[in-house]
Order: structure tokens, then C-alpha cells, then sequence
């Protein structure tokens, strides 16, 4: 899939109507007793006024034990799908509900159903990323995020032996990083995130070149990470430097970098995902400096999400996002035993 990267939608906020919509916002969630979540990949001014900022599993955690009868999502349509289906008493907004996700697009209810059908007398366990609608996680197995998909498999190993055949989608890079990982195949789905995928092998190469000694922070679901595994493999990148990581593993590993330079030198590394994530990584490391491997990989349905759409949302209780009963009783297992596993 070849979409476009393109950055915030809609007209650009002036800076000094920041702090006033802000203030607005937080007063509308307090009045309508809301929590504000919100992706590591939202635009700063909104994750700053969240009341949790966090990667699909955190939120999808956070949606689970939340107490408020509300729950407004910063962050795309699936994820407040999968909260509708983790709670189906609250009432889930979204600010804006055409904030899609092309990964979610890459695979169909009706396509997983004909994948199945051609496995159907091995009975395979089916896992699917977190990134699907809820009509494809009510034909699923086990639900995984970046952070856990190596755990969700080892899991399935165990719990229904080796030669288990798995079909794993819609991710092909997560996919094929789940198998190097555990020496084991599985069957990929061939979907891809635009903006993951459009993190190429060459913008590694080139950002290595201007930063040597760098870390490299970089998201499964990128373009370049069956390369750098090679390179790792090939003795061409230290190990011990690279790191593959869903966005929540990124700000621990950003701690512990913040946390090490008692030796007067900032730590430098490359990040491999969306641009969003810079926001929350410098906050977490502000001695650390957080270099984009491509500055163009930015998620135009994550910046749909704007503080005026989300003060408008909060006034007008708009747009809910609800899952029917039928689809939501048939998808909860598999997002649970995703959550569950941790
Ligand atoms: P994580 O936050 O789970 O790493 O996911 C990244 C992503 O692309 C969400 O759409
Ligand atoms: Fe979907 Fe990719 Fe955007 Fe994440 S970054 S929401 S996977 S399109």
C-alpha cells in the first residue's frame, strides 16, 4: 500500500490558543467524569493533557481498569474499538472517527475467514495484531501488540505444543520478527503500516553514517527491520545497540539511557518509528538527543486527533464508538488473553 505521510489535518492551531483549549478540555473531562487516553504517536498538546499517554497495550490496560464512565480515545478507530469491547458499559468517544489505520485496512473479516478455511484441518491458532478491526478480532485466537507478540507465541507453544501451525497477521515485518525471534515459522499475512514500511533499510544506513556510536530504537512493524536484524546477524551492528521495541519499550529504554550519563556525554539514539514518538521520548530523556531515522514518517490519522476536536467531543459527547454485542462477545477472549499475558 503506497499512502501518503502527511502531518495534522485541518487548519493549524495558533500557539496561544494551546493552554486556553487545553484548560477547556481538562475542565469539560473533569465536569463529564472522563478519562483521556491517548497514543505515544498523538500531537504533543494533546498527550500533554491525557490522563494516560501509552503504547496499544498500555491502553488497552488502562481502558480495562478504568473506573470513569467515559472514555475519550486520542489514538485510532481500532483502539477504541478494542476499549468498546473491553468495556461494554462505558461509552467511548472518539474525536474524530474517520482516523483509520491502513494496517487495520490490510486484512478483511472475510479474507482471515478464507485464510482459516485453507488450514482448516490443521486447526490453526490464529493471532492478529491489535491493529484489525473488531470483525477480524471476533475470528481470532489470540490478540498481540508489538510489545508482546514474541510472549502471545511462546505462549501458544506451550500451551498447544510445537508443531502448532500459527497464522500471524497483518503485520509481515512483526510477523517475520516474531519468527527470527523464536526460530520457529509461522504463516504471515503480507499487510504492512504505510508509515512503518516507508522506514527503509537505506534511511539505517544513512543516519549510521551521520551518527556513529548511536543507539537504534526501532519498532518491529519498520520496513528496516528484517535489515537490521541482518546486519546484527552479520556482526555488521553490535547487538548490544540495537533494540526492538514496541513504543512503550522505547521510554524504558530511554530511562535507562537518561539514567546513564553521569559521564558528562549525552547519549545519542536513532529512532526507527513514527515522528510522534519523539514528543514522549524527550520528555521521558530530556539529556538524551532522539534523532528521527526518517523525519517524513508521520501518521496522518494519528494527527486527525486535534485538541479542538477533542474539546468538541468531550461538549457534545461525540463520536461513540460502539461494537455490536454479537462481534464484541466473539472478540473479547482474544484481547483479553492479550492483555492478560502482558
Ligand atoms: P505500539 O504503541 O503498540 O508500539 O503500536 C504502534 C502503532 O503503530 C499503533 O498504531
Ligand atoms: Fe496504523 Fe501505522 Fe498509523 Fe499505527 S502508524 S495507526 S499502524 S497507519
Amino acid at each position: 500500500m503506497n499512502l501518503p505521510m502527511a502531518g495534522a489535518a485541518g487548519a493549524p492551531l495558533l500557539l496561544e490558543s494551546i493552554p486556553e483549549l487545553q484548560r477547556e478540555v481538562r475542565a469539560l473531562a473533569d465536569e463529564r467524569g472522563a478519562v483521556i487516553l491517548a497514543h505515544n504517536y498523538q500531537l504533543p498538546e494533546v498527550q500533554d493533557i491525557a490522563d494516560y499517554v501509552g503504547d496499544s497495550l498500555g491502553l488497552s490496560q488502562r481502558a480495562a481498569a478504568a473506573d470513569a464512565e467515559t472514555i475519550v480515545f486520542c489514538g485510532v478507530h481500532f483502539m477504541a474499538e478494542t476499549a468498546s469491547i473491553l468495556c461494554p458499559d462505558k461509552r467511548i468517544l472518539i474525536p474524530d472517527p474517520d482516523a483509520g489505520c491502513s494496517l487495520a485496512d490490510s486484512i478483511t473479516a472475510q479474507q482471515l475467514r478464507d485464510w482459516k478455511a485453507r488450514f482448516a484441518p490443521a486447526r490453526p491458532i490464529v493471532v492478529m495484531y491489535v491493529n484489525t478491526s473488531a470483525e477480524v478480532k471476533a475470528e481470532t485466537d489470540y490478540c498481540c501488540t508489538s510489545a508482546n507478540a514474541v510472549q502471545v507465541v511462546e505462549r501458544i507453544r506451550a500451551e498447544h505444543g510445537d508443531d502448532v501451525e500459527i497464522l500471524f497477521g497483518p503485520d509481515m515485518f512483526l510477523g517475520r520478527y516474531v519468527e527470527r525471534t523464536l526460530g520457529r515459522p509461522m504463516h504471515v499475512w503480507d499487510g504492512e503500516c504505510h508509515v512503518h514500511a516507508g522506514i527503509r533499510p537505506g534511511d539505517i544506513a544513512a543516519v549510521r553514517g551521520s551518527h556513529p556510536g548511536a543507539e537504534f530504537l526501532i519498532h518491529p512493524e519498520c520496513g528496516c527491520s528484517t535489515s537490521v536484524m541482518e546486519y546484527v546477524a552479520a556482526g555488521d551492528v553490535p547487538a548490544e545497540g540495537v533494540h526492538m521495541l514496541s513504543t512503550g519499550g522505547m521510554l524504558a529504554r530511554a530511562r535507562a539511557l537518561g539514567d546513564r550519563g553521569s559521564d558528562g556525554a549525552r547519549a545519542t539514539a536513532i529512532v526507527a518509528t513514527e515522528t510522534g514518538m519523539l514528543h514522549p521520548l524527550r520528555r521521558t530523556a530530556p539529556d538524551v538527543d532522539f534523532i528521527a531515522a526518517n523525519e517524513a514518517a508521520s501518521c496522518r490519522f494519528m494527527k486527525m486527533i486535534t485538541l479542538t476536536k477533542l474539546r468538541d467531543s468531550l461538549r457534545d459527547g461525540e463520536h461513540e464508538v460502539k461494537v455490536p454485542a454479537e462481534i464484541a462477545d466473539r472478540a473479547r477472549l482474544a484481547i483479553e488473553r492479550m492483555v492478560q499475558i502482558g
